[in-house]
C-alpha cells in the first residue's frame, strides 16, 4: 500500500469529520512560513487528542513540546473556561510562533507556552500546576521519552493520561541494535512500562501525512 493512498485517506476523513478551521491550518501555514519542521501531529491525530482529553473532562494539561502550537490548539480547545494547559518548549522561535497562532485561536486566557529545556522547567511545573495534570502529551526529544514519564507519574493522578507521539518511527522501534538516541529512547519506554506497575498501555501504530508512526496511550493507575 502506498503513502499516497495513505494520505488520500488521510484527506477523506479530514474532509468528511475532522473539522479543521481557520485557526488550526492557520497555525501550519505559520509552522511552514517559519521554516520551522512539517511534523506538527497530523489532523486527526489533533482530533483525537481533544476527543481524549475531552472525555477525560481535562481541567489540567502538560504537553512537551510545541513546536508552533498545532497539538496545543486541540488540546486547549477541550478545556472548560477555567481550565489550563501548560506547554513546554525549548525553541524561542517556536514559543513565539506558537504563542501567536494560540492567541489567534483565542486560548491565550488558558494556554501558557513555556521556554527552556522542558527537564529544567517541568521541576518548576509541579509548584505551578495547582494540582494534578489530568493529561500529559510528550512530544519533544524522544531521547528524554523514559525521564518525560518519571516526570508525568509525579505530576499526574490515579485515572490520569499520558499520551506518547512518534512510538513507531517507520518501524524502527523494534531495532535492538540501533544507536539512534531516539530509538533507544523509545525503547527504554517500553522496557519500563512492561516493567511499571502503576502504568497500563498499549501502542497504536499510525499511518498518513506523516508517514508510519504511533502513538502511546498510558493510564496511570
Ligand atoms: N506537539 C507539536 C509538535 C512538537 S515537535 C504538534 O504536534 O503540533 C517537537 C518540539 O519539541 C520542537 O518544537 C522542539 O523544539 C521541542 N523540543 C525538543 N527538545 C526539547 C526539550 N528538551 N525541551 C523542550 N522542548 C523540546
Ligand atoms: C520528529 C519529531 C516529532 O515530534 C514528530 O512528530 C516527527 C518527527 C523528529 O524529531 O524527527
Ligand atoms: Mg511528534
Amino acid at each position: 500500500m502506498s503513502e499516497v493512498q495513505w494520505n488520500e485517506v488521510e484527506s477523506y476523513i479530514a474532509g468528511r469529520i475532522i473539522g479543521e478551521d481557520a485557526a488550526l491550518s492557520g497555525a501550519l501555514d505559520a509552522v511552514e512560513a517559519a521554516g520551522m519542521p512539517a511534523i506538527s501531529v497530523a489532523p486527526p491525530e489533533g482530533k483525537l487528542l481533544h476527543l481524549l482529553a475531552r472525555m477525560l473532562g481535562a481541567r489540567r494539561i502538560l504537553e512537551i513540546g510545541t513546536l508552533g502550537g498545532y497539538s496545543t490548539i486541540w488540546l486547549g480547545r477541550a478545556l472548560p473556561e477555567d481550565g489550563r494547559l501548560i506547554s513546554l518548549e525549548y525553541e524561542p522561535r517556536h514559543a513565539e510562533v506558537a504563542r501567536a497562532n494560540i492567541e489567534r485561536a483565542g486560548l491565550s486566557d488558558r494556554v501558557e507556552v513555556r521556554v527552556g529545556l522542558a527537564l529544567d522547567l517541568l521541576p518548576l511545573v509541579e509548584a505551578d500546576a495547582g494540582g494534578p495534570f489530568d493529561l500529559v502529551f510528550i512530544d519533544a526529544d524522544k531521547a528524554s521519552i523514559p525521564e518525560y514519564i518519571r516526570w508525568s507519574k509525579l505530576l499526574t493522578r490515579r485515572g490520569s493520561l499520558i499520551i506518547v507521539d512518534n512510538v513507531v518511527r517507520g518501524g524502527r522501534v523494534t531495532d535492538g541494535n540501533s544507536e539512534d538516541p531516539s530509538i533507544v529512547g523509545t525503547r527504554a519506554m517500553f522496557d519500563l512500562l512492561a516493567a511499571d506497575p502503576d502504568l497500563d498501555s498499549t501502542a497504536i501504530q499510525t499511518v498518513g501525512s506523516k508517514g508510519y508512526d504511533g502513538m502511546a496511550f498510558i493510564l496511570v493507575k
